[in-house]
């Protein structure tokens, strides 16, 4: 898209985007920078802001409902048992899960992961036997896995990436063998922005004998996902990253694998019956659940994936395909700006964001006098080194968006961009 066809398209959507109807959502997208000037955050990837509908979904828990779930004959606990399920089955539903049975509630996605690595990894893998990740990966979906690779002596692969930063698939099909048992991968790099093809990894993983991982922590709160549809092993969420709370996250697994698996964390909640040499385990989802779970933040997270749901998600993904092409046009008028990962064109599925680097410019500088600008970006590694390795950079920056985001905050982006990186040129 050109900038004339950006604003054109702008014009249009500006009338009745989905931006203008629930930004007021959140109270703290309308605070001003100390600068003065409207606070325009731009770190969507790092972590999502909450709208009152889930602030208030805590409020509401905490104030009326708080007990400890699955344990007291009292109606207080009784109440929290339900919305704490409640929560489960939203989450199922949002993924399209078979079961609510299906849903591990954990403290983040790494966790989620974790546990995969710890339980079917450490009960199923053998010495010689593949892991199949990608050079994208985070760190939450390369460690785990190196990890169970010391314990078991498992052997780590590592799909490339293409000239234009998407999933080299002649590399993945290369990479995939009879040894291959898991392919462990990134849905929407939180770096490239890549949308990887789950529905051509999958069958392919599939038809040697391998599972599929999916981290689906960035594309959850971008595009509808369906687990059944997609024939998907495990998938992992982040509810920080979903408008919830921190501190909260799920694992997704088809039911059969999760009854095979050996728990994870031993304690209360998990157990069916303790005896002083041996115990039996609870039902799922519970055996993997161990201790008093974060019942608020499971809550919190309900209420955010009701909102979601609320807003549509078919809509936020046109919303944001449209402010990510007028993205990609402004900043390719930055001179000496590189962006990591496909344009819009080159993969129209891509995520809302955009990560780059301007020659003879350090990204923290850039998102240092952005900051004093009251514009919030990131910059560093983005816990994505081996893929900064693989690029020959230490740091990047990187502006997110979210439905909320709007063509004039993309606008006071991109010219405070320009004339940061003049700055930072003249000065340096
Ligand atoms: N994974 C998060 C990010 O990309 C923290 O910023």
């Amino acid at each position: 898209m050109t900038a004339l066809d950006s604003s054109t398209a702008r014009l249009s959507s500006d009338i009745d985007s989905i931006a203008s109807r629930y930004r007021a959502d959140f109270p703290i997208l309308a605070q001003l920078a100390p600068s003065g000037e409207p606070l325009i955050y731009l770190d969507h990837a790092a972590t999502s802001q909450k709208p009152r509908q889930v602030l208030e979904a805590l409020q509401s828990y905490y104030s009326s409902d708080n007990a400890n779930v699955h344990r007291g004959a009292h109606q207080l606990s009784a109440r929290a048992t339900e919305a704490f399920e409640a929560a489960r089955t939203t989450t199922a539903e949002f993924v399209s899960a078979a079961s609510a049975r299906e849903i591990v509630f954990t403290r983040n996605a790494s966790e989620a992961i974790n546990l995969v690595a710890r339980t079917w990894g450490d009960a199923t893998l053998k010495e010689g036997d593949e892991v199949l990740l990608t050079v994208m990966e985070h760190h939450s979906n390369l460690v785990p896995w190196q990890l169970l690779a010391q314990r078991t002596g498992c052997v780590l692969r590592h799909v490339g990436i293409t000239e234009t930063g998407e999933l080299d698939l002649d590399d993945f099909r290369a990479k995939l063998n009879e040894r291959t048992r898991l392919v462990s991968l990134v849905h929407i790099s939180n770096t490239l922005g890549c949308c990887n093809p789950l529905e051509d990894v999958i069958p392919a993983a599939h038809a040697v004998g391998a599972l599929v991982l999916a981290d689906a922590c960035q594309s959850l709160a971008h595009k509808p996902i369906d687990v059944v549809a997609l024939e998907l092993d495990f998938l992992v969420g982040s509810s920080h990253k979903l408008c919830g709370p921190t501190g909260m996250g799920f694992l997704w697994a088809r039911e059969a694998l999760l009854e095979a698996m050996p728990p994870f964390l031993g304690g209360g909640e998990m157990i069916q019956d303790v005896f002083l040499d041996h115990s039996t385990w609870a039902v799922l989802p519970h055996k993997f659940e161990a201790g008093t779970p974060a019942i608020g933040e499971a809550v919190g997270m309900g209420a955010a994936l009701r909102y979601l749901e609320a807003v549509g998600l078919p809509g936020i993904q046109a919303w944001e395909a449209q402010l990510t092409g007028y993205l990609f046009d402004r900043l390719q008028a930055v001179e000496g700006l590189r962006v990591l990962g496909p344009t819009p064109d080159q993969q129209p599925s891509r995520g809302a964001l955009a990560t780059f680097v301007v020659d003879g410019v350090h990204a923290n500088d850039i998102a240092a006098l952005m900051d004093a600008s009251g514009i919030c970006i990131r910059s560093g590694h983005h816990c994505c080194q081996p893929l900064h390795r693989h690029y020959g950079l230490t740091a990047s920056a990187r502006a997110s968006l979210s439905f909320t985001s709007t063509f004039e905050e993309i606008d006071r982006f991109s010219e405070e961009l320009a004339s940061t990186v003049s700055f930072l040129r003249e000065h340096s």
